[in-house]
């Protein structure tokens, strides 16, 4: 039969296939989130999310060489504070938990790259992301409690923040603050487009940052919308961002697609808590196969236009991608 396109010649073998492929992907693209908890000694498993783990500041260190030995060059911290109040006041503490984790970890590790998340709510004992006013987020009061968190980061020895507060104007309030005191080189990775997900949930048990009345909708993104991540995405770029991401990242490839090709800064994709937790639990119920899953999720992110993925599977993928079972 006389057929001129045959798209399978392209598919006939290992080697033309991947010589073909349109997604490469590296470990270096690959961002660990952590949890550092400051009461705690040692490291205790997450029930939310098999294999992750809290670490306590005598225990980060592990945590990083786990990293290293994957090949994951970048992580991203979150701190779960001894003391929490109505203001999250232990954020900006230049002894608090995340303060004290960078020391720790830039000691041993001074190359190992680290980001954190700056946000109110791990910190606050309402578990809202700013300082109240009644039962509403104050949005301005609280760019001070951000710009404030992200400086003590930084000079605690922070490579990068990421404020994923959804606050408007704080990238701005950030950038003036960083560069004020002489952070100019230090970038900002905003979580531009971070909508109001369910799949924050095992997250929110693991770090005790479920709020403790009402929700996030009042500052988090309707995942109704698709221009408002365009709007999110152009102010956050307007204000200073070095690199926006997009979060969840499953639910919303179409989003990370559309912010790629309309933002010239890298796109960073957030694969949270949820994602992982269900490819766990589908996994452990024996109803697919884990590392195959894992493999073409995060193939899909990249694919969707993302340069950066923040996940839990960040050490398994580095593994995976060096071994050539994908990218
Ligand atoms: C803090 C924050 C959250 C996540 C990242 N930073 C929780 C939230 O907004 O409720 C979620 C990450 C995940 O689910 O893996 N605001």
């Amino acid at each position: 039969m006389e057929l001129v396109h045959r798209p399978r010649r392209l598919r006939n073998g290992d080697v033309i296939r991947r010589m073909c492929r349109e997604t490469r992907l590296s470990p270096d693209s690959l961002v660990y989130p952590i949890f550092v908890e400051e009461t705690l000694s040692g490291k205790q498993p997450i029930e939310s999310l098999p294999g992750q783990y809290r670490y306590g500041l005598d225990t980060v260190e592990e945590g990083i060489a786990q990293c290293v030995d994957a090949g994951v060059s970048s992580c991203i911290l979150f701190g779960i504070p001894a003391h929490k109040d109505a203001l999250g006041s232990s954020a900006w503490d230049p002894k608090g938990v995340i303060q004290q984790a960078i020391g720790k970890i830039k000691a041993r590790y001074p190359d190992f790259y680290v980001i954190t998340d700056v946000c109110m709510c791990e910190y606050t004992d309402h578990g809202h992301c700013g300082a109240l006013c009644g039962h509403e987020v104050d949005n301005d009061q609280t760019l001070e409690l951000l710009a404030k968190t992200a400086l003590s980061h930084a000079v605690a020895g922070a490579d990068m923040v990421a404020p994923s507060d959804m606050m408007d104007g704080r990238v701005a309030a950030i950038r003036h603050t960083l560069d004020e005191a002489g952070y100019q080189n230090i970038p900002i990775m905003a979580y531009s487009a971070k909508y109001a997900s369910a799949f924050y949930g095992p997250f929110r048990s693991a770090a005790g940052s479920a709020p403790s009345f009402g929700d996030r909708k009042g500052y988090q993104m309707d995942p109704h919308n698709r221009k408002e991540a365009l709007k999110e995405c152009a102010l956050d770029v307007e204000e200073g961002a070095d690199i926006i991401m997009v979060k969840p990242a499953l639910s919303y490839l179409d989003i990370i697609r559309e912010c790629s090709d309309a933002f010239e800064v890298p796109m960073a994709a957030y694969s949270v808590s949820g994602e992982y937790a269900m490819i766990k639990a589908a996994a452990q119920a024996g109803l697919v196969d884990e590392y195959r899953i894992m493999c073409e999720s995060a193939l899909s992110v990249f694919r969707a236009g993302a340069n950066i993925l923040i996940t839990y599977y960040a050490k398994e993928l580095a593994a995976a991608i060096q071994k050539g079972d994908i990218g």
